[in-house]
């Protein structure tokens, strides 16, 4: 599986990517507006950054705007992956994007047959929404399975990037259904390494350790 991080704070993608874990990088147009800095500085910046792919969303719903804001985002640097919303002139532009080798996350999925139309139009990835869906009380985790299912049965290559992740326990569903992407605010990426019985453990090994006696010097 892979790890990306959902997020447009340079400080969080710099310490994640230190790590050594992170396979790439999500960003939203709310995520962008928290950092207080304008669209195409910060793709560029996280783009010197990270080498694995990094989705910039447009902000137009209308096919030609799309398109121009597709280009321009997609010039900024060889791994920019162009988010696009799931509405008819989105999936339109995926079509187009696609034909011309540029790579696509389509967002705001929130059904399986969304999904499917999604591959259908050639997007690299599909970004289902499953903290959203469970905020309303439907299991975002059963649409994943649905998607995965539904793309097995027919051999579409697009990737499904579980999005809108707010806890390990959607991480560990990942994991099982198989989707290919999570991608993880910062706070969760933290959540999966700490275990309390690793820190009890190690504690305990290190207490441990301060009475092995010194070896003599020969
Ligand atoms: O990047 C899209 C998605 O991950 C948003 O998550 O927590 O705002 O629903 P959230």
């Amino acid at each position: 599986m892979k790890l990306f991080i959902d997020t447009a704070d340079v400080k969080e993608i710099r310490e994640a990517a230190a790590m050594g874990l992170l396979d790439g990088v999500t960003t939203n147009p709310s995520l962008v507006a928290a950092t207080g800095r304008d669209m195409r500085s910060v793709l560029q910046e996280i783009c010197s950054i990270v080498d694995g792919p990094v989705s910039g969303e447009v902000l137009a719903t209308t096919y030609k705007e799309i398109m121009d804001e597709a280009h321009d985002l997609a010039a900024i640097a060889p791994n920019i992956v162009v988010k696009v919303p799931l509405i008819e002139d989105g999936l339109r532009a995926v079509k187009t994007l696609t034909g011309e080798g540029i790579k696509t996350n389509v967002t705001l999925c929130f059904s399986p047959i969304q999904a499917v139309l999604a591959a259908k139009a050639g997007a690299t990835y599909i970004s289902p929404f499953v903290g959203r869906l469970d905020d309303v009380g439907h299991e975002g985790m059963e649409l994943v399975a649905q998607i995965v299912e539904a793309y097995a049965n027919y051999g579409y290559k697009t990737e499904v990037l579980v999005a809108s992740v707010r806890s390990p326990l959607h991480v560990l569903e990942t994991i099982r259904i198989g989707a290919h992407v999570a991608t993880l605010p910062f706070k969760v990426i933290h959540q999966l390494i700490k275990h309390p019985l690793t820190d009890v453990g190690l504690a305990r090994f290190l207490a441990d350790a301060a009475k092995i006696p010194a070896a003599k010097k020969s």
